[in-house]
């Protein structure tokens, strides 16, 4: 239990270095002993890092097999999505833990290949899905299990977060590695909540794609898109991404979950500091929407890494890890928040066609 855990991040870019230094590194238990990036400068800019921070023994690579051959036990795969599925399959087969960002694959294909890395090794998979760990998250969940929402019939999310382009046309766009997929494929920062309130799986699903590509010059695969899911429970879900359309500048996710007792929505537009509305049946003469002061802040934790959750998320990761537990956000759970997406990009190609989720049990 009061082992030390040696932690190391493979991709060191924006998100990774951030995340690795100020967050898996401030869990009480690990000690960071490896990172590793294709980008020599990134390896040496983190070393710079976490030296200031005290850690003065970590070793750097730019190779990701001599990193796996270090002896790091737990790694944390933070490069752009592509290389996910197969970095950390890799890590699974050389005897590490490992903690994947999101979307931990980007084809069927992938999904396959993951699932059989996870299920053939004994170490712990977890995917990084922060957006499970927001205060106001947790908060419908534990309403709903409490059944302060009734049976669940439809839930709606959308996470608009226009690119720059959008307010910036006349400049020439860098284009990022979110720019070469559709951003109906980067979902599951609003599947993933909705799942984990309700504790279920997607099994089928259609996507739209608008004609109009608003942002074509920064954004070449359509920014926008619509899926729609019906789950395990016989709910059906519907999200919206979009990247290139006008909204507020920043980002910004809805949450709703319609249920036959109450409801609950993110509040919106000038409303957005409320956190959120609701509206509850067993609630004597409430006369309709209440505000409910929970958003995705926990109390006294500000705005620091995703309002709190990026830590709550490393600890819980550490946790199971020196427990022996089973992670929640395990490979199951990562696979039905990112299959639907490739799903529906499929099926608007075909004219919206339902698409069957695999089983790759
Ligand atoms: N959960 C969240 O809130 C959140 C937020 C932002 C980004 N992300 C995820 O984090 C990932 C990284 O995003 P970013 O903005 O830091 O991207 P980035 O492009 O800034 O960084 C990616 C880094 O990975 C390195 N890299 C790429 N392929 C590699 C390989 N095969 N081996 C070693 N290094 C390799 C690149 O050199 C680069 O330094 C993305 O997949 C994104 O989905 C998650």
């Amino acid at each position: 239990m009061n082992k030390i855990i040696r932690v190391g991040c493979v991709g060191l870019g924006l998100r990774g270095a951030d995340l690795f230094c100020n967050r898996l590194c401030a869990v009480e238990g690990t000690k960071p002993v490896a990172v590793c990036d294709t980008d020599a400068k990134k390896v040496e800019n983190c070393i710079k890092e976490l030296e200031k921070r005290g850690y003065t023994d970590v070793q750097g690579f730019t190779d990701y097999d001599a990193f796996l051959n270090s002896d790091v036990e737990a790694v944390l795969v933070a490069t752009s999505y592509l290389s996910h599925a197969d970095l950390a399959a890799r890590a699974m087969d050389a005897g590490k833990h490992c903690l994947c960002e999101i979307p931990n694959i980007t084809s069927v294909e992938q999904g396959e290949m993951l699932t059989k890395a996870v299920r053939r090794n004994p170490g712990k998979f977890m995917v990084a899905e922060n957006t499970c760990y927001w205060a106001h998250i947790n908060a419908y969940k534990q309403m709903y299990e409490q059944g302060i929402l009734g049976d669940v019939v439809y839930a709606e999310s959308d996470y608009l977060h226009p690119d720059p382009a959008i307010w910036h046309p006349e400049e020439e766009p860098p284009l990022t590695w979110r720019a070469y997929r559709p951003g109906i494929h980067y979902l599951t920062h609003n599947l993933g909540p909705l799942l984990y309130i309700l504790n279920d799986t997607v099994v089928e699903a259609s996507g739209f794609i608008p004609d109009i590509n608003p942002i074509e010059k920064a954004h070449p695969a359509p920014p926008n898109g619509l899926g729609i899911f019906k789950t395990k429970k016989g709910v059906v879900i519907k999200i919206f991404i979009g990247y290139g359309v006008c909204h507020i500048e920043g980002s910004w996710h809805n949450f709703a979950l319609y249920g036959s007792k109450g409801c609950v929505q993110t509040a919106r537009g000038a409303d957005i500091t409320n956190g959120t509305v609701g509206v509850f049946s067993h609630t004597p003469y409430l006369q309709g929407f209440v505000h409910v002061p929970v958003k995705p802040d926990y109390p006294g934790a500000g705005k620091d890494g995703h309002n709190g959750a990026d830590l709550r998320m490393m600890q819980d990761f550490v946790r199971c890890i020196r427990e022996d537990k089973e992670p929640a956000l395990g490979i199951d759970f990562g696979l039905s928040i990112a299959l639907p997406g490739i799903l529906a990009d499929i099926s608007s190609h075909e004219h919206g066609k339902t698409m069957r989720m695999p089983d790759f049990a």
